[in-house]
């Protein structure tokens, strides 16, 4: 079955509220080739990766990744949702930190994940991304529960947090309208 056909089967099958394990059973199924999803990578251009919603429903979106070789995203939580990411070509640098409301975040750990891997994001944990790789394009594929919104961008030069509009990625929002709040931390 092609690609975006076994995508809209798998997804649109899941109960409203997935816990964790069924939502990697989905990602574990799906498990797309460069191959497969390369017709929907687009080019970060000028931003920390390229974003693309393959599905989205009241349940469950599904975003391709494509990363710049250089950039970094911020770090950021999901708002409310939990997901996970594949790994689906190159290696991530994958960063911990630590998420204390009204705290500068700090970095609890750094990890390098592989070709393969499938990482767990948990409600309200902050953490940061960027392609490991020299080589190899990094793509990620990430599936949330429910869609992301107020998701929280943090900026640790300015210590300071802002919730962002669901379009904006995870960077910190060049447009006033893509800032939905934004509070100064502690260090
Ligand atoms: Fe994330």
């Amino acid at each position: 079955m092609a690609f975006m056909e076994r995508l809209n089967d798998i997804f649109s099958a899941l109960p409203a509220h997935p816990c964790p394990s069924t939502l990697k059973d989905a990602l574990e199924r799906l498990a797309p080739t460069t191959a497969e999803v390369l017709p929907y990578a687009t080019a970060p251009e000028g931003h920390p990766y390229g974003r693309r919603i393959l599905y989205c429903s009241a349940t469950v979106e599904v975003m391709l990744m494509h990363w710049s070789p250089t950039q970094a995203c911020a770090p950021h939580d999901h708002g409310d949702s939990l997901g996970w990411i594949y790994i689906v070509n190159g290696q991530s640098q994958h960063t911990l930190f630590t998420s204390e409301p009204g705290i500068l975040p700090k970095i609890l750990k750094v990890k390098v994940e592989d070709t393969g891997d499938y990482l767990f994001a948990p409600r309200k944990k902050v953490h940061q991304m960027a392609s490991a790789s020299k080589n190899a394009p990094l793509l990620t594929l990430h599936v949330y529960a429910p869609p992301i919104k107020n998701m929280k961008v943090y900026d640790l030069k300015k210590c300071a947090v802002c919730t962002v509009a669901a379009e904006c990625g995870a960077w910190w929002p060049e447009e006033q309208r893509q800032k939905l709040a934004e509070i100064k931390l502690e260090p």
